[in-house]
């Protein structure tokens, strides 16, 4: 049985918005992305509060690029105590130069796994920052068995 949207997504604080928000800005100038300069950075929130950061790391072989957002969960993944669940509260993702900036489809995907009930925080098309639940950018997200 689906379990997302058994919780209603709550909004993320303003307080916490700014704080994931300036994380995100702050290591997207980490970013490797001498062939796109499309400089991106992501900091994602546990339900635990845990705070993680990644940033998206190019490759000479283009299809091996890893955006931000995906550093950052692989991260929380790795650094995950032995039984404990990843559950993502908030993830935030901002490029370097203010350009608006959501996460890609793949990502979305990912984010899903480990969040089904995330709040995507991201600089949208009109130039205003969005806070989106993540079933809202990706209606009827894939789970293996449901
Ligand atoms: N990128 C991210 O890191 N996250 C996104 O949400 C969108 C795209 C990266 C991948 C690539 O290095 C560059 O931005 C241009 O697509």
């Amino acid at each position: 049985m689906r379990t997302d949207g058994d919780q209603v997504s709550q909004k993320i604080s303003q307080a916490e918005q700014d704080s994931l928000l300036r994380e995100a800005q702050s290591v997207s100038e980490r970013a490797y992305a001498p062939f796109s300069k499309f400089f991106v950075g992501a900091a994602i929130v546990t339900s635990e509060g845990k705070v993680y950061v990644g940033c998206n790391v190019e490759n000479s072989s283009f299809g091996m690029t890893n955006c931000a957002e995906r550093t950052a969960i692989f991260t929380a993944i790795a650094d995950r105590e032995r039984s404990g669940k990843l559950d993502i509260k908030a993830v935030a993702v901002v490029n370097r130069d203010g350009v608006p900036c959501a996460p890609c489809g793949a990502c979305r995907q990912v984010i899903y796994e480990f969040g089904p009930n995330a709040i995507i925080i991201y600089r949208d098309k009109q130039d205003k920052i969005a806070q989106t639940p993540i079933t809202e950018l990706l209606p009827e997200g894939f789970r293996l068995g449901e």
